[in-house]
C-alpha cells in the first residue's frame, strides 16, 4: 500500500452545521486542543494477532493513515459565508473552540454551488453562491474546481464527501441510473428529473481520481451507473446517510432483541430537531429519502421469515418535527413495545429519550469516511466500501443481485477491524476480545 505522503485534500459539498463542526474540531485537535471523541480512526485500539501474541494497537499503527495534520480543507455551498461565519451561525460549537482557529476557518471560502432549488425547496432563492449552467456544464466546473483546489493547496490526493442538505426523493431509474452510458447521456441532455445535483459532484469527483462519499440519504452514488464510474476508474465510494443518533440506538437494540429472541411489535421513533437540516427536512420529498433510510434498519436486522412469530407484524413509525428553539440540540424518542415468554398478552415496552447533539456526533463520522477513503484509494480498493457500513445509516450494496445491507453494529465493526488488520498485513477474525 501507498504511504500517506503529502497533502490530503478534503472537499465538502456543504459548509453547514456538520461541516463545521468537522472542521473547527479538527482544526482545534490537530493543535492539541480539542478531543476527537467519536472518532474510531483516532481513538479507537483494535487487537490485532492472537492468544499470546495478542496486541492492542491504535488504528494509525496498523495502517498508513493520513495525519489530521496534513488535512487541507474546502468546500461548497450556496452561502457565501466562510467557515468562521457559518460555524458561528450555525451555533453548534461555542465561541471558545471556534476562536483558537478562526483565521484557518476564515480561510475556507465557499466555492459556488451547484444548486437546483427543485431539490431542496426550502432553500429556494437563498444563497446566491450559485454556479449557472445545465448539467453538463456543472460538471465542467467542478471538475475544474476539484482540479483547481488541488494545485493551490498542493495537495497529493483529494477525498469529496457529501455533507450538504439532503435532497429530495429521487427513485431509482434503470433506464438512466442502471448503465454508466445512459446516465452520462441523461447529463448531456440536462435531465433534471433524474440527475441531482449530488449526482454532479460524485461524477465530477471519480473523474477527478477522487473517492466520493454520500453522507445524507440521496440516492447518488447508490446506482449501478456510479459503481460502474467507479470500477472503471479504480476508485472506492462509500454511502449513505452518517449513522449518529436514532439509528445508532436502533442498530444496538435490534441485536439485542433478536440474539435475546424477544419479539417486536412496535416501534415508534420522533425527533424534534430545529437546525437548517431539520428545515429542509420539513419538506415532505425531503424526508422522504430520509424516511427511506431510516425505516430500512431494523428490517435486516429482525428477520421476519427467520422469525414470523417474533418479528412478523412490526409496526414501525419515524417522524422527524421542526422545532426551531433546540437548534442542533436533537431530541429522539423512542418506544418500542415488545414481547417474549408467552407472548403479546405480557408485552413489555423501552422508553429511549436520547437528547443529543447532532453535529457533534457527525463531525467524528465525517473525519473517519474521510481517512478510511483515503486509505483504501491508496490500498487500491475499489468500488463500494462494505467495510465502512459502520459509519453509516443505510450502508449501500449490490441490490441487484440480492445482496442485503449489514446494519447490525456489532457485525459492522467486526467488519471494519477485520478489513484494518487485513489492510495493515495482519490475518482478519473473530477471537473475542
Ligand atoms: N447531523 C447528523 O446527525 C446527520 C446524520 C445523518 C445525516 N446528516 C445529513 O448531513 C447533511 C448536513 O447536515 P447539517 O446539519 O450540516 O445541515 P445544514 O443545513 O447545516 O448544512 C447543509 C448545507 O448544505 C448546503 N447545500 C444544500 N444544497 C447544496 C448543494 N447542492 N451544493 C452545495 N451546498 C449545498 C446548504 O446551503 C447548507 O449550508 C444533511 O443532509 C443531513 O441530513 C446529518
Amino acid at each position: 500500500m501507498e504511504t500517506a505522503n503529502g497533502k490530503l485534500g478534503v472537499l465538502v459539498v456543504g459548509l453547514g452545521a456538520v461541516t463545521t463542526t468537522f472542521m473547527a474540531g479538527t482544526l482545534m485537535y490537530r493543535k492539541g486542543l480539542g478531543l476527537p471523541g467519536g472518532s474510531v480512526t483516532q481513538m479507537a485500539k483494535i487487537r490485532v494477532g492472537r492468544g499470546k501474541d495478542r496486541k492492542y494497537l491504535k488504528v494509525s499503527e496498523i495502517v498508513p493513515l493520513t495525519d489530521c495534520k496534513d488535512i487541507e480543507f474546502g468546500s461548497w455551498d450556496i452561502f457565501p459565508m466562510n467557515a468562521y461565519e457559518s460555524a458561528m451561525n450555525a451555533k453548534v460549537l461555542l465561541q471558545k473552540d471556534i476562536d483558537p482557529v478562526r483565521d484557518e476557518l476564515e480561510s475556507i471560502k465557499p466555492m459556488k454551488a451547484a444548486f437546483d432549488p427543485e431539490y431542496v425547496s426550502r432553500l429556494a432563492g437563498q444563497g446566491g453562491n450559485i454556479k449557472d449552467g445545465d448539467r453538463a456544464a456543472l460538471v465542467e466546473q467542478l471538475r475544474e474546481d476539484i482540479r483547481k483546489f488541488k494545485s493551490e493547496h498542493g495537495c497529493d490526493r483529494v477525498v469529496v464527501i457529501w455533507a450538504a442538505s439532503t435532497e429530495k426523493f429521487i427513485d431509482y431509474n434503470p433506464a438512466v441510473h442502471s448503465k454508466l452510458e445512459d446516465f452520462e447521456n441523461a447529463i448531456k441532455t440536462n435531465d433534471k428529473a433524474n440527475i441531482a445535483p449530488s449526482m454532479l459532484y460524485a461524477y465530477a469527483a471519480l473523474q477527478e481520481g477522487a473517492p466520493f462519499v454520500m453522507g445524507a440519504p440521496n440516492i447518488c452514488v447508490d446506482i449501478p451507473a456510479i459503481w460502474e464510474l467507479a470500477d472503471k476508474k479504480g476508485l472506492p465510494i462509500a454511502g449513505k446517510d452518517f449513522k449518529t443518533g436514532q439509528t445508532l440506538m436502533k442498530t444496538v437494540l435490534s441485536p439485542m432483541l433478536r440474539t435475546r429472541c424477544l419479539g417486536l411489535s412496535g416501534w415508534f421513533s420522533t425527533n424534534i430537531l430545529g437546525n437548517r437540516d431539520g428545515e429542509v427536512l420539513d419538506a415532505p420529498e425531503n424526508f422522504k429519502t430520509k424516511e427511506v433510510s431510516k425505516l430500512g434498519v431494523i428490517d435486516t436486522i429482525l428477520k421476519k421469515e427467520d422469525q414470523p412469530e417474533l418479528y412478523g407484524d412490526i409496526f414501525h413509525k419515524v417522524r422527524i418535527n421542526y422545532y426551531p428553539p433546540r437548534g442542533d440540540a436533537k431530541e429522539g424518542w423512542d418506544n418500542l413495545d415488545i414481547f417474549g415468554w408467552m407472548g403479546q398478552d405480557y408485552g413489555m415496552q423501552i422508553k429511549v429519550d436520547f437528547l443529543c447533539r447532532d453535529s457533534i456526533l457527525a463531525a467524528p463520522i465525517v473525519l473517519d469516511l474521510v481517512l478510511c477513503s483515503d486509505l483504501a484509494l491508496r490500498a487500491g480498493l475499489k468500488g463500494t466500501q462494505r467495510w465502512m457500513s459502520f459509519f453509516l445509516k443505510s450502508p449501500m450494496h449490490d441490490y441487484t443481485q440480492g445482496e442485503e445491507p449489514i446494519h447490525d453494529l456489532f457485525q459492522q465493526y467486526t467488519m471494519f477491524k477485520n478489513k484494518i488488520r487485513e489492510l495493515g498485513g495482519y490475518e482478519p477474525d473473530e477471537e473475542l476480545e
